[in-house]
């Protein structure tokens, strides 16, 4: 994408939220133009968008926001955003808290002719809540549900739970332009067989996180025992993670590594938010199986899964 229609839809998004202006905005959007959530799946054409910003803007009239990344994909752009405001007015049935909150979201714009014809908002309205004090926010004091607090689970807790926990390890892979990108994750489950859905958990702040938002497809490869080394790789920052290896493209170009036990390129279908995570929900359109035994991930530790004992 052109830079100038990157500063075009920052300087647009920062007028009609931060001060009501729409006239920039007015001149982005296309006359069919549609805005749909993923929280609610309410869909409003361009009078809705701007009754939404207008009812912020009343809730949180200090409302300041910043667009903290704009990524292209193919044929969509993506924004992530983050706002800070003061609750001065009755939000989504929350009476004024007098809080200063500060909220994240992520929107997917398909442009045509450089116009917005479509815009799917991925934003996390639960989180915004919490901090008006309405769900039960980490750290804070233990939340209320009816009479009764609930304590957070204790973190070590978890974590112990999860050790007893035996995957596979996998990279997913996405492409920033013409550059591969990914990292290891264990959080990969089939969700059914018919039709064909799987989904992988990645963290916000992973630095493939952006350009795997935006995708429309992405790579999942299940690690073979002789890829110990390559989960070093796609577990740590390295900028070319690529650079030593042997990798082709799937049908549509998601990066699929030589020597895994396994290969799928999918479809991107949900992109649902959990806190720190997304959680992807993809269509499975491609898969590559080899006799390679795959790599088994327990408590920080990597097995070769080719020498199981069987109980
Ligand atoms: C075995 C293993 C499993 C992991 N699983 C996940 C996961 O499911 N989701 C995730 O976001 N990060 C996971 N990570 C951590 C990321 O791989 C790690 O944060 C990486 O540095 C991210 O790279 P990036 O910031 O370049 O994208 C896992 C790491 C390891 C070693």
């Amino acid at each position: 994408m052109q830079q100038i229609l990157e500063t075009l839809i920052t300087s647009a998004w920062l007028a009609a939220w931060d001060k009501g202006d729409f006239t920039a905005l007015d001149g982005l959007l296309a006359a069919g133009y549609t805005r749909s959530s993923k929280a609610t799946g309410a869909t409003v054409d361009i009078a809705g968008l701007k009754a939404e910003i207008a009812a912020v803007r009343v809730a949180f009239p200090d409302l300041r926001t910043t667009v903290d990344d704009i990524v292209e994909g193919s044929e969509t752009v993506a924004v992530f955003w983050t706002s800070t405001g003061t609750h001065t007015h009755e939000y989504l049935g929350v009476p004024a808290t007098g809080l200063t909150v500060q909220t994240r979201g992520s929107n997917i714009l398909i442009l045509k002719d450089g116009k917005i014809t479509k815009e799917t908002v991925t934003w996390d309205g639960s989180e915004l809540l919490a901090s008006l004090g309405i769900r039960p926010l980490r750290g804070i004091a233990a939340p209320e549900i009816g009479d009764r607090a609930v304590p957070e689970l204790d973190a070590d807790l978890m974590k112990a739970f999860n050790r007893q926990f035996i995957t596979g390890v996998t990279v997913v892979t996405t492409k920033e332009g013409e550059t591969p990108k990914g990292l290891a994750a264990n959080s990969y489950c089939s969700v059914s067989i018919e039709p064909p859905l799987v989904l992988v958990c990645v963290q916000k702040t992973s630095s493939t996180y952006p350009a795997l938002f935006s995708s429309s497809h992405l790579g999942i490869n299940i690690l073979g025992t002789g890829q110990r080394d390559t989960v070093g790789v796609f577990a740590s920052k390295a900028p070319d993670k690529f650079a030593e290896l042997e990798w082709h493209e799937g049908p549509n170009g998601s990066p699929l590594l030589d020597g895994s036990a396994a290969s799928l390129e999918a479809e991107i279908q949900e992109r649902f938010q959990a806190k720190t995570h997304t959680v992807f929900i993809c269509r499975v359109r491609h898969a590559e199986i080899d006799n390679t035994a795959p790599m088994v991930y327990k408590a920080g530790r990597f097995y070769d899964g080719g020498n199981l004992a069987e109980l």
